[in-house]
């Protein structure tokens, strides 16, 4: 049997690192299926159900649990979102955009808000979904950040409380949890959201578009830059 040790890449090991050990974790989107190879390899879940919407995916990940020895721990079939997915359960979703996670959770929204644990990493528009989540009674109970190469990645673990957060716009991009644990890397993501701001800001203004809204949230965010 093959060793799972160096298969995650840092973004896949801060999302292993961040499920609470259980019976069955459900990993959507799985593509490799390394990370239930990990954390079963690691003893973090008994058993674990990988799926994907694409035949190809589904291939190369029934390969790789063939190598891994792992066909009595790892089911692998083809299935979009999470309609599969037993009440109850632990739920992987990584390496998806936000408008895809938020699809996936509204689609099959009761099962979404039975699981004991979701976890998510989010790959783009992050704060959507954080706004999704809150306005939708999921508490974000804890987020995590790491950079790979050029990149910083972050993922939540979430379960539905039925409790709806106020928050405002920037909470929504540098949450108050990042905030009050001085995450090392939420300076440098909030200076590289910044200069995604400067970026649109001045496509705007060629554009004759508005842009208040957008200097505003900049203004918000260097306040906050300068304060942590
Ligand atoms: C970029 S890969 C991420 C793989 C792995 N989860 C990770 O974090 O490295 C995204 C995978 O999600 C799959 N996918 C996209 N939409 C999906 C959906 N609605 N249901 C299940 N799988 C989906 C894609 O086919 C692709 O294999």
């Amino acid at each position: 049997m093959r060793e799972a040790e160096g298969l995650l890449n840092r973004r896949l090991l801060m999302v292993a690192g961040m499920v609470n050990p259980c019976e069955k974790i459900f990993d959507i989107g799985t593509d490799h299926c390394y990370l239930p190879v990990y954390l079963i390899s690691k003893g973090i879940c008994k058993k674990a159900v990988a799926t994907d919407i694409k035949k190809g995916p589904v291939k190369i990940a029934q390969r790789n649990v063939r190598l891994f020895d792992m066909e009595k721990s790892i089911d692998v079939f083809i299935s979009e979102g999470i309609s599969h997915v037993e009440k109850g359960s632990s739920i992987v979703i990584s390496g998806m955009g936000a408008d895809v996670i938020i699809d996936i959770l509204v689609k099959d929204m009761e099962i979404a808000k039975s699981a004991a644990q979701v976890i998510i990493q989010c790959q783009s528009r992050t704060e959507r979904l954080r706004a999704f989540l809150w306005d939708n009674g999921f508490e974000i109970k804890t987020e995590a950040l790491t950079q790979d190469k050029d990149k910083i990645y972050n993922a939540f673990l979430t379960s539905y409380s039925g409790i709806t957060g106020t928050y405002t716009k920037i909470d929504t991009i540098a949450s108050k949890h990042l905030v009050e644990i001085h995450h090392p890397l939420l300076s440098d993501y909030l200076s590289g959201y910044i200069k995604k701001l400067d970026d649109i800001i001045s496509g705007y203004m060629a554009g004759g578009r508005d842009f208040a809204e957008e200097t505003d949230l900049k203004r918000g965010l260097e306040a906050l830059y300068e304060d942590i």
